[in-house]
């Protein structure tokens, strides 16, 4: 029987990607969805997709999902309780007797997890090279996708997205490619990529000006990057709960240090094809930078 890999953080940003890439590989992917309802869409995407329900809150779910699963991709949720969650997934995936765990971590996980988001995925590493399970880590740099996660409606409204960057350039990365990526280490030999980590990044390193550029071509509509203080963009971002405000900005003030600058290969490495460019990303997902009518 073929063996089965089971996805959770399926329904997020990666985790989407992530299940396409792998059903058109044609293995078995079980998704693990933190709710069915939500996760139905997967269906759309290939009908042989299995579903199964995951609360990393309720560990009798984790064991359920990883009953028969040889190889799991782990997302923990990004949450900040999320050391322990992953804990929680390790032992379940112990004691399930899985056969390779890849994990999805961050690029700074691998300098010097100077700050807090880094520092819980450092940890979860950690504890994932304790487990005494056959691993590789994925830490990707800064993804395209969250021009649309977070910058899309003032795009779509003002032409113009703000971001306290400065000049800073970054490596962002396609999470199409973090999927591709994350499909071949677990579709191949275990064992050749054991205990092996990964710094993923897109083709280039990139100030704000010249995804404002790729913008504008892609949509046809001028696109205009605003640099703005931190106080500004801690205002604009009153929405979302504090302690994420913090984690945002001392990310963005670690990519002012220029610490997300590096390019690597790695992508086209394991995936077998380059990274897509800002370029390619501008131009696929130009529909949801329109204004609406
Ligand atoms: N964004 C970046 O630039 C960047 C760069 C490097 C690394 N990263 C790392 O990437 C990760 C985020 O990946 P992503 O953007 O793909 O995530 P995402 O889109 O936010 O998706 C998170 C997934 O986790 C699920 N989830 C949330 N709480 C859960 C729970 N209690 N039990 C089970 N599932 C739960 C969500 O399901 P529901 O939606 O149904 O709750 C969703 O499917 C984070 O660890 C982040 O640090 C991000």
């Amino acid at each position: 029987m073929a063996s089965t890999i089971l996805v959770t953080g399926a329904t997020g940003t990666i985790g989407t990607e992530l299940v396409k890439a792998l059903a058109n590989r044609g293995v078995t992917v079980r998704a693990g969805v933190h709710s069915i309802i939500k996760g139905d869409r997967l269906k759309h995407l290939n009908p042989d997709v299995q579903l199964v329900e995951i609360d990393y809150h309720k560990p009798e779910t984790l064991a359920v999902a990883l009953t028969g699963a040889e190889r799991v991709f782990l997302l923990p949720p990004p949450t900040s309780d999320q050391v322990e969650l992953a804990r929680l997934f390790i032992d379940a995936a112990q004691k399930a007797g899985v056969r390779q765990l890849v994990q999805l971590s961050a690029a700074g996980a691998g300098r010097d997890a100077q700050i807090e988001i880094d520092r819980r995925h450092h940890e979860i590493e950690q504890l994932v090279a304790a487990s005494g399970l056959t691993y590789a880590t994925l830490r990707p740099e800064g993804f395209m996708q969250n021009f649309v996660e977070q910058h899309c409606a003032t795009i779509r409204d003002e032409g113009k997205f703000y971001m306290p960057l400065a000049e800073a350039q970054v490596a962002y990365i396609d999470v199409r490619d973090i999927a591709a990526a994350a499909a071949t280490l677990l579709t191949s030999d275990p064992a050749t990529h054991a205990g092996r980590a990964y710094h993923l990044t897109g083709p280039a390193a990139l100030t704000g000006q010249q995804v404002a550029e790729a913008l504008s071509q892609g949509t046809g509509r001028e696109v205009t990057y605003v640099p703005v203080s931190d106080e500004d963009a801690r205002t604009a971002m009153q929405e979302l709960p504090a302690e994420r405000v913090e984690e945002l900005l001392a990310l963005y003030a670690d990519y002012r240090a220029g610490h997300a600058a590096t390019v690597t290969d790695e992508v086209a490495s394991l995936a077998g094809h380059a990274p897509h460019t800002i370029q390619q990303f501008a131009n696929d997902y130009k529909a949801l930078f329109q204004p609406e009518d």
